[in-house]
């Protein structure tokens, strides 16, 4: 089947429901998007399709044929990071690392949808997303400064 990962083509012989996940991590080599349950619970898997966020370890590869699926690799380029990206780095939300790469696709997904989010819309939209290093606040502060980014262009 055909798959338009990050604005390319690649031709991939996998079964119909072999997960995403296993697609983008052991067929393509994009390792920046993370297993970490499998079962839909944690969001370190999450990429996008056609911009809103899915969880890529419970979307058969088959579904997302035909969509514009865009994963951490994807996002933005070292010399040109998405503001998402760029707020990550100067609040330094990180701490493991591990489950920063769902965090992000999450807020960019919900940044896309609503540029202003309140406190209370950037918990809901990232409450799926788990940190076990709590770097909740600091996502938070991340998600606003990334808002403010975008919208003074
Ligand atoms: S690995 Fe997909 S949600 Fe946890
Ligand atoms: S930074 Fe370690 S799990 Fe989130």
């Amino acid at each position: 089947m055909q798959l338009r990962i990050n604005g390319t083509i690649h031709e991939v012989d996998v079964e119909d429901d072999m997960p995403l996940l296993w697609v983008l991590r052991d067929e393509l080599g994009l390792t920046g998007t993370k297993y970490g349950c499998g079962i839909a619970q944690c969001g370190a898997c999450t990429v996008h399709l056609d911009g809103v966020a899915v969880r890529s370890c419970q979307t058969w590869a088959v579904d997302a044929t035909g969509a514009d699926i865009r994963t951490i690799e994807g996002l933005g380029t070292p010399a040109a990071l998405h503001a998402v990206q760029a707020a990550w780095l100067t609040e330094q939300v990180a701490q493991c690392g591990y489950c920063q790469s769902g965090q992000i696709m999450q807020a960019a997904s919900l940044l896309a949808e609503n540029p202003s989010p309140t406190d209370q819309d950037i918990d809901d939209a990232l409450s799926g997303n788990l940190c076990r290093c709590g770097t909740y606040p600091r996502i938070r502060a991340a998600v606003k400064r990334a808002a403010t980014m975008m919208q003074e262009g």
